[in-house]
């Protein structure tokens, strides 16, 4: 079964939308499998946007991510790489559209709320750099096989 790698930003906590975000993700019916509120180091950050290290912004996005503490987690279903993507709504919330998460909480590109995995690769990547295998919880859902 497909995993993403899905991160409430500092933001998110500060403005209390954990609560929100997962239970957006839980109704639609994909499985919680690993999560964790954490503090991201500057090597953590540094790593996991490595591929941005030549962008103008990639300074703003690091100290961003580690200003505060973060709600990290892991969700498996089928598609969910690409359908978590659309339930976040575009990266500039500007462009997002109302129903999507940064479409009805967010304004700006610098505080937008989550971060998801964009690729099975980056998943996978994204992943082993915030969890260990023994993190990941695998199991099944007894009470209601509808979803
Ligand atoms: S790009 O340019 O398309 O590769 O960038 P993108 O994948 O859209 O964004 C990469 C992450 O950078 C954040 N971002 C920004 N932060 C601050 N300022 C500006 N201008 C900016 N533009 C993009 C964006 O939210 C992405 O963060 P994550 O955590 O991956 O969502």
């Amino acid at each position: 079964m497909e995993k993403t790698f899905l991160m409430v930003k500092p933001d998110g906590v500060q403005r209390n939308l954990i609560g929100e975000i997962v239970h957006r993700f839980e109704s639609k019916g994909f499985q919680l499998v690993g999560a964790k509120l954490m503090k991201v180091s500057q090597e953590l950050a540094e790593k996991h946007y490595g591929e941005h290290k030549d962008k103008p912004f990639f300074g703003e996005l690091v100290s961003f991510i580690t200003s505060g503490p973060v709600f990290a987690m892991v969700w498996q279903g089928e598609n969910v790489i690409a359908q978590a993507r659309q339930m976040m709504g575009a990266t500039n919330p500007a462009d997002a559209t109302p129903g999507s998460i940064r479409g009805d909480f967010a304004v700006q590109v610098s505080q937008n709320i989550i971060h998801g995995s964009d690729s099975p690769e980056s998943a996978e990547r994204e992943i082993a750099l915030f969890f260990d295998e023994s993190d990941l919880i695998s199991y099944e859902k007894i009470v209601n096989k509808w979803v």
